[in-house]
């Protein structure tokens, strides 16, 4: 059944606190640059001296890491290391924070995100987030919270549903909803929701999507429902995923990387940051010895 599409003009709503407005979420088709797809049909991701602050504090210390397309990459580390900074400054959403900025290099395939010109709308369109907590825009519906960034690009009608109803199946929920598609979206579980932002980032097509702990605010049948939707996510996007769980890691990611204090460790083979790793640091944090 398809409910009808009864919103004729762009809902205005008030996103959560740490959740990006649509606008910031989406950008025009028209506006966005020609970025030729990788070996594999993906994009890769290299990050080059990338130095993170707020004020005069120095939170991300000259990380140079490469995400290879089609590849999912772990993100480990205690807390405070600067995880969320490092992946915030990937889409350019550090710099909202006021005070904070970025130095160094961020780039998509052959482009600068950071680069003289670039519209951060458009790179934060072709590099979505998930979030810790599951946001979804609280006075929004099921369909308008995945419709949200496609009608900002101009879609309606029956164009607008068949890409939230796609996007609905690729997260597994369409099952789930496709009855009370114009029910509040904060109506679902907190597994449905965190698949229903997974959603809304997936509808507007990015090339990339960062996930921050997508996971650590969901039980553990919510948890491997989203571990095995990144694992299919990873045929079509970059992913790289936050996580404090390391079985996570273990389970969905291709590569780790571990942080310590704003520093980047080590990167290499999930199993071998885990079984045979190289820096003694990253062992120490791996067997629980701290952290
Ligand atoms: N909005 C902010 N304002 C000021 N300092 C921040 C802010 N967010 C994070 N920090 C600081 O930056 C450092 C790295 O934090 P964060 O990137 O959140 O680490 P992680 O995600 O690894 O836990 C920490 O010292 C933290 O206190
Ligand atoms: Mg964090």
């Amino acid at each position: 059944m398809i409910p009808p599409d009864t919103t004729s003009k762009d809902p205005v709503e008030v996103a959560p606190p740490d959740s990006p407005s649509p606008e910031q979420q989406t950008r025009s088709e028209a506006a966005r640059p020609s970025v030729a797809p990788a070996a594999g049909g993906g994009h890769d991701v290299v990050l080059r001296d990338l130095h993170a602050y707020y004020g005069e504090q120095h939170a991300v210390r000259g990380v140079d890491l490469d995400f290879k397309a089609n590849e999912v990459t772990a993100i480990i580390g205690p807390s405070g290391c600067g995880k969320s900074t490092m992946v915030r400054c990937i889409n350019r959403m550090h710099e909202e924070i006021p005070g904070a900025r970025a130095e160094g290099s961020v780039t998509l395939d052959e482009l600068d995100i950071y680069g003289d010109g670039v519209d951060v709308t458009v790179v934060r369109r072709m590099i979505g987030m998930v979030f810790q907590k599951p946001n979804p825009f609280p006075t929004m519906s099921i369909f308008d919270n995945v419709a949200a960034g496609l009608r900002l690009t101009g879609d309606r009608g029956e164009n607008l549903r068949e890409r939230v109803h796609r996007a609905l199946r690729a997260v597994g929920l369409w099952g789930e909803v496709k009855n009370r598609l114009s029910e509040p979206g904060i109506g679902l579980s907190g597994g449905q929701q965190q698949r229903l932002c997974i959603a809304r980032t997936i509808a507007v097509e990015p090339e990339v999507i960062l996930m921050d702990e997508p996971c650590s605010a969901l039980d553990p049948v919510a948890t491997l429902k989203v571990e095995e939707l990144i694992d299919e996510l990873k045929e079509r996007y970059t992913i790289v995923i936050v996580t404090h769980n390391m079985q996570q890691a273990g389970r969905v990611a291709n590569t780790t990387a571990f942080m310590l204090d704003g520093e980047l460790v080590e990167h290499g083979a999930t199993t071998d940051i885990f079984t045979n790793p190289k820096d003694e640091r990253t062992e120490r944090y791996v067997t629980g010895k701290f952290g």
